[in-house]
């Protein structure tokens, strides 16, 4: 089993400013919770009993989230708000946690290197701070992607979902080829390709399990134009050194929801309040009376 994780939730966030200026993009929320508590609990449900964040400047909040709060506790229990205080029942999620911060912003390649002693000697699942699978985060792709890893012996599984043509500009891009255990075996992998350069339209959802051969590979990749270690490049030498990489394809329920930029953040913040128990079926009536009745839909409640 693998049961070390790393998330990596180091960037500056500046697709999402104003929102991101002082606070991290990990944290804004996704209906009730914040984005970073979605991935944590996805994780603890795949079996991860140990995450490593790898944080920046201005991302304390991360930390002080996943901490207990003791004032706050005693608050609630003195006025008898048993409901509230079960929304901070994943305080006591079974895992633990540790920090370490990237000093400087040399790439995703560059922050997954910062967790190379946390690894140690043992497989680790990277699982980026800004995507939730499926909604609620109720998938076991992980799991999945573990079981993979671990029966092929391979170096590196990597999520996998396919996006519409003009899309795979924002993604790394992987070709793979039907192995005759049909699972998928990466040949090659590009960051965000060109439409016309992209050698298909599966793109990479944020997932990925790592032999610890993959720190090495990092530690070869040359810097980008822009001076970042792409996580990208490492892959692709694994696959030039002729190592096991396979994909594994999400399945439609457990579709990505990248909170990375303003319109998939809105739509994803949509989807979920709408699938909210609580708050969800009053939401749905009045984003219809928004959306169809012409009128302000306050007037109308
Ligand atoms: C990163 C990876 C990219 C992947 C994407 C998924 O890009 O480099 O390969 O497809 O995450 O969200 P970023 O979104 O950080 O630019």
């Amino acid at each position: 089993m693998i049961r070390s994780a790393i998330v990596p939730v180091a960037g500056h966030g500046t697709r999402l400013l104003p929102a991101t200026k002082s606070q991290p993009k990990e944290m804004l929320p996704v209906a009730r919770k914040p984005i970073v508590q979605y991935v944590v609990e996805e994780l603890v449900a795949n079996g991860i009993e140990q995450i490593l964040f790898v944080t920046g400047r201005s991302k304390s909040s991360i930390e002080n989230h996943f901490d207990s709060d003791p004032e706050l506790t005693r608050v609630l229990k003195d006025g008898n708000k048993k409901d509230l205080l079960a929304e901070l029942e994943f305080e006591e999620l079974d895992a633990n946690f540790f920090y370490t911060r990237q000093r400087f912003q040399r790439g995703l390649g560059d922050a997954i290197l910062c967790g190379e002693n946390f690894a140690g000697e043992s497989p680790v699942i990277v699982a980026l701070g800004d995507s939730i699978l499926g909604i609620n985060a109720e998938s076991k792709a992980v799991q999945r992607m573990t079981e993979l890893f671990m029966d092929k012996r391979a170096s590196c599984v990597i999520a996998v979902e396919e996006v519409p043509r003009e899309d795979v500009v924002h993604y790394g891009i992987v070709d793979v080829a039907e192995n005759s255990d049909g699972t998928l075996r990466v040949a090659k992998i590009v960051e965000k390709p060109t439409v016309e350069e992209a050698p298909s339209c599966l793109a990479v959802a944020g997932r990925y399990a790592f032999s610890p051969l993959i720190f090495d590979m990092i530690r070869r990749v040359k810097p980008d134009k822009r001076g970042e270690i792409q996580l990208t490049s490492a892959i692709q030498m694994l696959c030039e050194e002729g190592k096991r990489v396979l994909a594994l394809k999400l399945r439609p329920e457990e579709r990505r929801y990248d909170i990375g930029n303003f319109p998939s953040y809105f739509e994803t913040f949509v989807e979920f309040a709408l699938a909210d128990p609580l708050y969800g079926k009053d939401f749905r009536a009045y984003l219809e009376r928004l959306l169809c009745g012409g009128s302000s839909p306050s007037s109308s409640s």
